[in-house]
C-alpha cells in the first residue's frame, strides 16, 4: 500500500501545502485590484499567515531591533504610545512559561488537543518560537479607551515588519488567562498590564498547521 511506503508526515505535509495553496489563491482573488508594478508592502501583508510550528533557529537580534523600531513609529491616541515590549529569547525560560500555561489550560481548551492530533504541534503555547515579545500597556499612559487600539496597531506593525524580513509570527492571546503568572515571572512593573504576545521565528513546514481561512467579507460600499 502507498501509505506504507511513504513517511508518516507525507500526507499531512501534502494536505497542508494544498490548504496553503488554496488560501493563497483565494487571497489573490480577493485582492482583485491590479497594481501596475509589484507592490512589496501589499505582497508582504497578503502573504502572511500565522505560524504554529517554529524551527529552532534564532532570529538575529539586529532584525528584532529593526522590527521593534519600526513598530514604535505606530500612530497612537493622543500620541501616548502606551505599549511596552519585553523581548524574551531565553529558550529555557520560554519553554518553562509556554509548557506551564499549556498544561494548565489544556483541560479547558479543546482546540489544544485537536491541533495536537492533526500535526506534531509541541506542547507549549509559543509553538517552539525562539523569540517572544510580550506586549504590555502602561496604565499611566492610558488617557482614553482608544489606547486598547494603539496596542492592536503596534502588534500589527510588528507582525508586518517581521513578515517583510521573512520572519514568521503568531500573536498569542491565550496567555492572558495566566496574566498574574507571567507578570511575576517577567517582573513587569505594577503600572503595566499584559495585552498580548508575539511569537517570532522561522516556520517549520514539516510540523506547521495552516488552518483554512474563509474571508468574512463584511464590506459595504455606502453610496
Ligand atoms: C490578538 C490575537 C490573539 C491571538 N492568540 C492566539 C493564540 O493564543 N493561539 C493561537 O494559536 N493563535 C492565536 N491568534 C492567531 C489567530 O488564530 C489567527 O490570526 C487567525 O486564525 C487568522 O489566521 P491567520 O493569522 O493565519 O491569518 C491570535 C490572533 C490575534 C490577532
Amino acid at each position: 500500500m502507498l501509505s506504507n511506503k511513504l513517511p508518516s508526515n507525507y500526507f499531512s505535509k501534502f494536505f497542508n501545502n494544498l490548504i496553503y495553496k488554496q488560501t493563497t489563491q483565494q487571497t489573490k482573488k480577493f485582492f482583485s485590484e491590479k497594481t501596475e508594478k509589484k507592490n512589496f508592502v501589499l505582497e508582504t501583508i497578503q502573504n502572511r499567515r500565522s505560524t504554529r510550528a517554529f524551527k529552532k533557529n534564532q532570529v538575529p537580534k539586529k532584525q528584532i531591533e529593526t522590527i521593534i523600531n519600526s513598530a514604535l513609529l505606530s500612530p497612537s491616541s493622543r500620541n501616548q504610545q502606551p505599549w511596552r515590549a519585553h523581548i524574551v529569547r531565553n529558550e529555557k525560560l520560554l519553554r518553562e512559561i509556554g509548557t506551564h500555561i499549556y498544561d494548565e489550560l489544556s483541560p479547558q481548551i479543546p482546540r489544544f488537543s485537536e491541533r495536537k492530533k492533526k500535526l506534531k504541534v509541541s506542547e507549549t503555547v509559543f509553538y517552539d518560537a525562539p523569540t517572544v515579545i510580550f506586549i504590555t500597556m502602561d496604565k499611566s499612559r492610558v488617557v482614553t479607551d482608544r489606547s486598547q487600539m494603539d496596542i492592536g496597531i503596534f502588534l500589527g506593525m510588528l507582525i508586518n515588519s517581521a513578515q517583510s524580513l521573512k520572519i514568521d509570527s503568531i500573536p498569542i492571546g491565550v496567555i492572558l488567562r495566566k496574566q498574574d503568572y507571567i507578570h511575576k515571572k517577567l517582573s513587569f512593573n505594577d503600572n503595566e498590564v499584559l495585552k498580548v504576545a508575539l511569537a517570532l521565528g522561522y516556520k517549520d513546514p514539516e510540523r506547521n498547521i495552516v488552518e483554512k481561512k474563509d474571508f468574512l467579507s463584511e464590506i459595504e460600499w455606502v453610496k
